[in-house]
């Protein structure tokens, strides 16, 4: 089965690869010629998640899912949520949206969060079943680590001493939003093979 991850973010493609069962030959926006900036205009993170694979399907004719992340601060009233790409602004940038977070909570000793994973996937028969995955933890006062991507140098996994960018992705896997959202779309997936 031929599908498509509608992300252009390569750690993204890193991480899902080694999830996803042997039947599925996962290809990337680049493998199926597709260059564009997908549009992710919606309100909410299912809706961006629908809204980016079904823009391919319609465009490039390919079964494919994609994913749309945010991190929900409890402090900040689920703030940056939907917003976590632009919280800095438009240039998405990682370090400043890290700054931003930080200086936001600063002195906030309610330092809980989670981060949050839709996954939307359309297959060419018509079905556009979606998959969730969240895991809970605290936002670290600094950054801590290289790895990874995003938010993941302050994101510190509950029941963990580590933030996400000081595990190796293999660990990350074991519990990140993603790697649950996507756990289930692999079982969904096992059996369509
Ligand atoms: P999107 O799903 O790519 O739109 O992600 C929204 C925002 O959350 C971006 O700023 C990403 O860098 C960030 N993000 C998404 N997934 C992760 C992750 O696994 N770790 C850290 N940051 C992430």
């Amino acid at each position: 089965m031929r599908l498509c991850f509608a992300s252009n973010n390569a750690h993204k493609l890193d991480e899902i690869r080694p999830l996803l069962p042997a039947g599925v030959e996962l290809l990337s926006l680049a493998d199926i010629g597709c260059a564009e900036e997908l549009p992710e205009t919606q309100e909410t993170l299912e809706g961006n998640a629908r809204q980016k694979a079904e823009y391919v399907w319609e465009h490039y004719g390919v079964a494919c899912f994609a994913d749309d992340t945010g991190l929900e601060v409890e402090a900040l009233n689920g703030a940056p949520g939907v917003y976590s790409a632009r919280y800095a602004g438009p240039q998405r940038n990682a370090a400043d949206n890290v700054a931003l977070l930080l200086q936001e909570l600063q002195d906030q000793p309610n330092r809980r969060a989670q981060f949050r994973t839709v996954v939307a996937l359309v297959l060419p028969d018509g079905r556009r079943p979606v998959f969730e995955g969240a895991v809970e933890g605290q936002i670290a006062e600094e950054l801590h680590g290289e790895g990874g991507f995003g938010y993941d140098p302050v994101f510190r996994p509950e029941q963990h001493q580590h933030t996400f960018a000081e595990m190796p992705l293999a660990e990350k896997n074991t519990m990140s939003h993603r790697a649950r959202a996507v756990e289930k779309l692999v079982t969904f997936l096992q059996q369509e093979l």
